[in-house]
């Protein structure tokens, strides 16, 4: 038996984080028993245990033990574990380091003159007075900055120290820096603008956000083998010299000019902190998670040369330069190719390229303070330029991946791979819409889309739990106001919205109940409750809620008046608004029954009640017909459990038919779209919509050859021009959201709310044929759940399941009268005949001339439907589908619904 995933508020050994409440997790592998029967967690400052939880009934997804925290102390901690089997054994020993806490900084904040373009380099000169045991650094520079010693970087961060709203808070980082102090040396600190002091936000301003100087505040911390310590921090006795970067900022890029010679060092001079509070570090390391070789070199119809790197990231490069000195370089970043020529319209004012004078002879570059959202790279000015001389680097907070899903049809395939791709490419410090124009901001309403697929693919309890600190203190200077984007970069004045905002509440719900540690909901239960109360503010006596500005189905295809650029759909705001209104009203109430606050549980259980009475007197009729005629409102309906669902699965049917099959919906109705289809057992229809590889449909952008996931549904035209220019990425991972429905409804692993983080799941496999196999792996907070399915013969079905220890899963077999099995720890096959084919052969939207032609389903439907028979030929192309419901409208879905089972069980 091993003890594995020891993480400490889902961080693995971290160094220098803030840590207000320490909730410790693990998990148990190649166990003889089922279930942990006791666990016991001590922490120990050197040998001295200073916290010890004794044997007990531990939660392994999240135990809290309080413990007072001394600043720059290391700790280490072991969970030990006995199971039901009478086995018993204690983890590897982990750590955690805390930060300066409260200590007051030995070190100043200093800066230099910020007239200069050339980015500044604050230097000291180091020399131990003898051996180090222990060497500390910690560090905060505005904009960025980026740590040296003699000249080389100090650990494996990029874009330190991360984006945040910095008036409210600002990060220093921690390094342990004991390897290199050595000897004497030079520790030197490159600063860069960033999203503190360089463009950012709307409107092509050159004007920051957050401050327009240079600032260090940098301590160093030697322990020397007697136990002694010194301090070396900032102030006016460090020099300041200058770098060859003369340009920087996050849209634009960098420029850089190795002609320029040697600065002479001049003092730094103090300077004020920045506004925000300085705090031990929440944001996950950007690091360098993958290199890119070119997999083209083009020469263009227009002359240019242009790399390809055949996968669209975000991050960086690396470029061998073997160039005269004086020659100019200038590169630029691209998301795709028009006409074959480089294309960069779609990033708007973003400039994204990088500028380059060399100094002669042969050097490597790499841009410091920026990134590109890029697939092509636009070479100019390097005459001797070879393809190897350039390599992509992607860069992203690193965060372990997790879940993986491969099916028996490539093109899913593929889109898993593009939807993971846009979740790294938008997982750079922030969860961002997109990586390349002049936007990459927070938006809330993205993030909650995606959060479901994110937590499938990646263990992101620590990334968004940075994010949801940035938007709690958002909200704590707006009055509860969630802006549209977080960090807000002072564009709070832009308000919020419905399904954006509602991110407060919905992000960490989903948190719990992917990973049953409810720590960040004691942590945010504030923030979520200061949200609906927000609203209830605005809403008022008479519903204003509704006529606030929402940017509703954002993108969907419904909107009357059409065209490329249309952004706003048919489903009405108010409607929207409301519903989202009180799914955050219920989770706050769940929230406040887990954590005991039973009275305001009981209040926003009634206000969610009144917020669903008031929709259904707004938009239903007196007998619980949805009265917006549309696509993504029968889906909120009968997803979020507005009336009477068959009504509204009738209505969806019959706007899919309509529609000729295709989906309509934007960023509200899509993420339900595939989920409610097969929750009302019309797997068949999600998988059509799946599988569709004709615009509108997921699997239209792959065949297009999109390597992540577009933002509009016709990003691209059938002859791969770009529909338009205003507001068009090729890297949004919103629609991505269809792949949290593969893990939940085609592998069929859902996590349960009564007992969450993977503990006891429901597994309902919803099998199709044209997939023929699927293959899940899930690592979950709990543990690592399988789950494989293959069509073996007509009527023939293969599966095999595996449940981690400790764990419980409710397993229907698919396509089976048995009742749902309870499974145990451990690996489960299944080989079993059907008792229906797989994959209804004929359904009611086969054409009528079709559904004629076979013996069987022709005696059963004239049997109920004898005038089928006088169909005139020219109208048996028509599904009977739709020749029921321009009879009988919504009233046709029972019948539909008796018809396809009829004609699944011939
Ligand atoms: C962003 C989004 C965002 C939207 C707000 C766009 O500019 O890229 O994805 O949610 O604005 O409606």
């Amino acid at each position: 038996m091993r003890i594995t995933h020891c993480q400490l508020n889902h961080l693995t050994n971290p160094l220098g984080y803030d840590l207000p409440e320490l909730t410790f997790s693990w998990q148990v592998e190649q166990a003889e028993g089922k279930k942990q029967t006791a666990a016991r967690i001590v922490i120990r400052r050197g040998q001295d245990p200073v916290a010890d939880t004794g044997w007990g009934d531990l939660d392994s997804l999240g135990t809290a033990v309080p413990l007072m925290q001394e600043p720059r102390t290391r700790y280490t901690w072991t969970v030990s574990v006995r199971t039901d089997a009478g086995e018993e054994a204690e983890s590897a020993p982990q750590w955690f380091e805390t930060g300066k806490l409260d200590e007051p900084w030995a070190a100043r904040w200093i800066g230099c003159s910020d007239a200069e373009p050339r980015h500044p380099i604050f230097e000291r000169q180091i020399a131990p007075k003898g051996a180090v045991r222990s060497a500390r650094l910690y560090c905060c520079g505005l904009g960025l900055y980026e740590l040296r010693w003699n000249g080389k970087k100090i650990g494996r961060e990029y874009l330190t120290p991360y984006c945040n709203d910095y008036d409210l808070w600002v990060q220093y980082q921690t390094y342990d820096v004991t390897s290199l102090m050595t000897g004497p040396g030079e520790l030197s600190v490159l600063l860069g603008n960033g999203w503190y002091k360089g463009r950012f936000g709307f409107g092509g301003e050159e004007k920051p956000w957050y401050g327009d100087s240079w600032k260090l505040l940098c301590e160093l911390r030697l322990t020397y083998e007697d136990g002694t310590e010194e301090v070396v921090g900032t102030d006016e006795g460090w020099q300041v010299t200058r770098s060859a970067i003369t340009f920087s900022n996050i849209y634009d890029g960098e420029q850089r000019d190795d002609t320029l010679g040697p600065t002479a060092p001049e003092p730094a001079r103090l300077t004020d902190a920045p506004k925000g509070v300085l705090t031990a570090r929440h944001s996950l390391p950007v690091i360098a998670q993958e290199t890119f070789r070119p997999m083209d070199l083009v020469i263009t119809p227009a002359g240019e040369m242009v790399i390809d790197l055949g996968q669209e990231i975000t991050g960086i490069f690396r470029l061998r330069v073997h160039e005269a000195r004086g020659a100019r370089i200038r590169l630029q970043f691209g998301e795709i190719l028009q006409n074959g020529n480089f294309y960069n319209d779609n990033l708007r004012t973003a400039k994204a390229e990088y500028r380059y004078i060399s100094g002669g002879g042969e050097t490597i570059v790499e841009p410091r303070f920026t990134f590109y959202g890029y697939r092509y790279v636009k070479v100019e000015g390097a005459e001797h330029f070879l393809m190897e001389d350039f390599t992509g680097v992607a860069l992203y907070s690193d965060l372990p991946m997790r879940g993986e899903l491969t099916t028996g049809n490539e093109l899913v395939n593929k889109l898993i791979r593009n939807t993971r791709w846009g979740m790294a490419d938008n997982f750079l410090d922030v969860p961002t819409d997109c990586p390349q124009r002049d936007e990459r901001m927070g938006w809330t309403g993205d993030a909650q889309v995606f959060s479901g697929t994110a937590l499938y693919l990646a263990d992101a309890y620590a990334f968004y739990g940075k994010y949801l600190y940035d938007m709690a203190l958002e909200q704590e200077v707006n009055g509860g106001m969630v802006p549209n984007v977080v960090p807000a970069f002072g564009i709070v004045s832009m308000g919020c919205s419905s399904a954006w905002g509602d991110a407060a509440a919905i992000i960490p719900w989903n948190l719990y109940l992917y990973t049953g540690d409810a720590a960040i909901l004691r942590r945010q239960y504030p923030a979520m409750k200061a949200w609906v109360d927000y609203i209830t503010g605005i809403d008022g006596a008479d519903h204003a809620w509704r006529r606030h500005f929402h940017f509703g189905d954002w993108l969907a295809l419904d909107n009357p008046a059409g065209g490329a650029d249309q952004v706003k759909g048919a489903t009405d705001d108010g409607f929207i608004a409301d519903v989202f209104y009180r799914r955050s009203a219920i989770i706050v109430a769940k929230t406040a029954a887990l954590l005991g606050k039973d009275e305001e549980a009981a209040q926003y259980r009634a206000l969610a009640d009144r917020i669903l009475q008031g929709i259904r007197d707004e938009y239903f009729s007196p007998n619980g017909r949805c009265c917006i005629d549309t696509q993504t409102a029968a889906l909120l309906t009968i997803g979020e459990d507005l009336s009477d669902k068959n009504r509204a699965a009738a209505a969806l049917e019959r706007l899919l038919s309509l529609s000729g099959g295709k989906l309509k919906t934007g960023f509200v109705g899509t993420p339900l779209l595939c989920k409610v289809l097969t929750d009302c057992g019309i797997a068949g229809r999600a998988y059509d919509l799946l599988l569709s590889e004709e615009y509108p449909g997921w699997l239209y952008e792959v065949r297009m050859g999109a390597t992540t996931i577009w933002e509009r549904w016709n990003s691209l035209n059938p002859d791969g021009s770009i529909s338009s220019t205003g507001m068009n990425s090729l890297n949004h991972y919103s629609y991505g959201s269809v792949v949290e429905w593969m893990f939940s409804h085609c592998a069929g692993l859902k996590p349960m709310e009564d007992v969450p983080g993977f503990r006891r799941v429901k597994i309902a496999p919803a099998l199709d044929p044209r997939l023929g196999r699927l293959s899940m792996v899930y690592p979950s907070a709990a543990g690592c759940y399988r789950v494989n399915w293959e069509i073996t013969g007509p009527r023939e079905v293969t599966l095999c399941v595996t449940v981690p220890f400790g764990c419980e899963a409710e397993l229907t077999l698919p396509l089976s009268e048995e009742p749902a099995q309870t499974l145990n720890a451990g690996t489960y096959q299944f080989r079993y005949r059907t008792s229906r084919p797989i994959g209804a052969a004929l359904t009611a939207d086969d054409p009528i001339w079709k559904l004629m032609e076979h013996d069987r389903a022709r005696e059963a439907l004239l049997q109920a439907y004898p005038d089928l028979l006088r169909v005139p030929p020219m109208m048996r192309d028509q599904s009977l589908r739709t020749l029921l419901v321009s009879y009988a409208g919504d009233a046709a879905g029972d019948a539909i619904r008796a018809i396809n089972e009829m004609l699944s069980s011939l």
